[in-house]
């Protein structure tokens, strides 16, 4: 989806035109001390009170990747099991309309939380509900205390949407970091040799192009947007343009800048650099095509982010060509997948930290 929101040039460009460019310009670049108090408050460590303690392990949980941030989850506690159910209020039915990226939403959560309890004094067993409930169910046993090197990187890891720096990565570190992505019900598939990059981008750009044209698409993706701090920290939640280092801007002048550059075109430009600035790509592939399957693609690609994060490595999702059906299948064929389902695509790579997405906090999403 294309998430890269709008550029910095393009605003600029737009303010120019509008004529009060340079203050506009200046005093959007700095993103409010309130913002920095609000990831302050959201990205932090906490202590446990014990080996099962609900707002402890969803706070780590609610730190996972999610598509959108919609952050589509609830949280409950019953006995020695936690269990993530999804919040249908907060679906995207344009871009998800199976719920697919909802449930993997919900593995990247269901990893977190399993690290988290091992901290805790908690060893966590995920699996999904057998009676049609459709949730993911977490049982904890005692164990002694074990602070995984994945859980010091929850803190750290992000979706860093910014041009890479394109540096090959040693090979024994790629093993380590594919070798912690080990899920059972899904597999990764790396994806490193320029030319095969080069195809997938082919593939990218004309998923792009389809999703940007589409006026409901757009619609979806304008409503999850942040333009300001004001709007980011009121939320919470969404996609705020200064985790993209972008200005913060009013949200009218925000949407009416979005109408006019938010084009095919300065999308798939985009694209095109950030796939080619990344060192390589990771893809997400579940056994079968059913909710308990994407659950583990999504923690698979949860352990691929923090153990890439915990060796120095960025990654941000690059799903366009996995969100629309016709591209989906070719991307299939070219993987040589068969029938098998490419569920996320991950670029990754070096590059400096960008500003942290925000979350709701924990009280919201605990029932
Ligand atoms: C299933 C899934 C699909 C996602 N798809 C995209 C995507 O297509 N483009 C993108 O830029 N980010 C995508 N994301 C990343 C989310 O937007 C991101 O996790 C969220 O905004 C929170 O930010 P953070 O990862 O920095 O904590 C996806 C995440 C998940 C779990």
């Amino acid at each position: 989806m294309g998430q890269g929101l709008i550029t910095r040039r393009n605003v600029m460009r737009g303010a120019l035109g509008a004529g009060s460019a340079v203050t506009l310009g200046a005093a959007a670049y700095a993103l409010g001390p309130s913002y920095g108090e609000a990831v302050g408050q959201v990205w932090r460590h906490v202590e446990p009170s014990g080996p099962v303690d609900l707002p402890y392990l969803a706070h780590y949980a609610t730190l996972a990747a999610n598509s959108h941030n919609t952050q589509p989850w609830r949280f409950s506690l019953e006995g020695r099991r936690v269990a993530i159910a999804p919040d249908f209020s907060r679906v995207t039915p344009v871009v998800d309309p199976d719920h697919h990226h909802l449930y993997a939403s919900l593995g990247c959560a269901a990893e977190n939380l399993a690290l988290a309890a091992g901290t805790a004094g908690s060893a966590a067993a995920i699996g999904f509900s057998q009676d049609g409930a459709d949730r993911v169910e977490i049982d904890l046993v005692d164990a002694a205390p074990a602070r995984d090197p994945l859980f010091e990187a929850i803190l750290e890891r992000q979706s860093t949407r910014s041009d890479y720096d394109g540096t090959e990565i040693p090979a024994a570190d790629l093993r380590a970091v594919a070798g912690a992505a080990q899920v059972e019900g899904s597999s990764l598939v790396l994806v490193s040799d320029k030319a095969k990059i080069e195809q997938v981008l082919e593939l990218a750009i004309a998923a792009n192009t389809s999703q940007v044209e589409d006026p409901a698409f757009v619609d979806e993706l304008r409503a999850w947007l942040r333009f300001n701090v004001s709007q980011a920290t009121n939320s919470r939640d969404g996609l705020y343009s200064g985790c993209t280092g972008n200005p913060s801007l009013p949200p009218w002048l925000g949407q009416l800048l979005f109408g006019f550059f938010f084009s095919a075109k300065s999308e798939n430009d985009k694209l095109a650099r950030q796939m080619r600035s990344s060192s390589g790509l990771a893809v997400f592939v579940s056994e079968r095509d059913d909710k308990a399957h994407w659950v583990a693609s999504g923690r698979s690609c949860q352990r691929f982010a923090l153990a890439a994060t915990a060796r120095g490595l960025r990654h941000a999702f690059v799903n366009q060509i996995v969100e629309v059906e016709a591209t989906r299948r070719q991307f299939a064929e070219l993987l040589g997948l068969g029938d098998r389902r490419p569920d996320m695509i991950l670029r990754f790579g070096y590059a400096q930290p960008m500003p942290k997405s925000l979350r709701r906090p924990v009280a919201k999403v605990i029932v």
